[in-house]
């Protein structure tokens, strides 16, 4: 499957994608106007990061972010993406505490969010949930190495698996994870041998963040991508956009217009884009069913 193949993407069509060689793109997205650009541009899967806990809520960790919060974003991107498949996270000790709480939990996720898919972190410790849900038919895709909802007992975002020993244990829980039912892992912040050594010891696909290029497929915070967030540049991401610079910009220019007068112009056609369209800003003489529809326009008129 390439970015040109109309077809939406589903949970198995990942397996079949390691098995034919194509590399699986993934970003993530938090909102549906985002989602709807990001799927416009081909990207297969859209991943509802608890992320969102920094680039959104500017947050310093993930560990705050709440189950509420999440479901809102997912059903944002849910109604946004229409090829690409939706993942959410599941947050912080919402699917740790029993298998019960994790169903529950995750169901929401799907029920109340949209979601095709959950992510959760962890390996041979959350083996027995990724079984439960993925019984049920909750479709789940593990998260190895840099877990970033584990950052106090790490000791910071720093890299993982880097002794012999370290990249052991991360390969028994990939197995884990896979033999659990797992349809995909992400792999953030392990060396790039220890990814390769995953990869091609499992039969479902790996997705790499900052664990080099021999995964199945890569995904990135799609602030970093594209340049949004300015305050921590991964080292591992690029910048395919500055739109940071392209916003201030804008938010100067329209800054400016407004202080010297320049914008609103008296009398000068409005831009019309859907939304502006909807209702129109300034219905003709004849569109007296626009101004009963829409108290303001007939305030603004009068
Ligand atoms: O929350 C997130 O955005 C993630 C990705 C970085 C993999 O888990």
């Amino acid at each position: 499957m390439t970015s040109t193949t109309p077809k939406k993407v589903r949970v198995p069509d990942l397996a079949l994608m390691k098995q034919r060689g194509d590399r699986i793109v993934m970003l993530t997205a938090y909102d549906a106007t985002m989602a709807r650009l990001l799927d416009r541009g081909g990207i297969d899967l859209l991943l509802v990061g608890d992320s969102l806990g920094n680039v959104i809520m500017g947050l310093d960790t993930t560990i705050p972010v709440t189950l509420d919060v999440m479901i809102h974003h997912t059903r944002a991107v849910a109604r946004g993406a229409n090829r690409a498949l939706v993942v959410a996270d599941m947050p912080f000790l919402t699917y740790q505490v029993s298998l019960e709480q994790a169903t529950r939990n995750a169901t929401r996720l799907f029920q109340e969010g949209g979601a095709a898919a959950v992510k959760l972190e962890g390996g041979r410790a959350v083996a027995d949930t990724v079984r439960k849900l993925t019984a049920a038919g909750l479709p789940v895709m593990g998260h190895l190495g840099l877990t970033p909802q584990h950052v106090h007992r790490l000791g910071g975002m720093r890299q993982q698996a880097r002794s012999e020993s370290a990249a052991h244990e991360l390969i028994l829980d990939a197995l884990a994870l896979e033999d659990a039912g797992a349809f995909a892992i992400v792999l953030e912040a392990i060396p790039d041998t220890v990814a390769e050594a995953v990869t091609s010891q499992l039969k479902i696909p790996t997705i790499g963040i900052g664990a080099g290029s021999h995964c199945d497929g890569q995904v990135l915070v799609s602030y970093d991508v594209l340049g949004l967030f300015d305050t921590f540049a991964p080292p591992f991401a690029k910048q395919y956009a500055q739109l940071g610079q392209v916003i201030v910009r804008a938010a100067k220019d329209y800054a400016n217009d407004v202080r010297e007068g320049l914008f609103p112009k008296i009398n000068t056609q409005q831009p019309t884009n859907q939304r502006s369209c909807r209702p129109p800003c300034d219905p003709s003489p004849n569109d007296s069913h626009l101004r009963q529809a829409s108290p303001r326009i007939a305030r603004l008129k009068s």
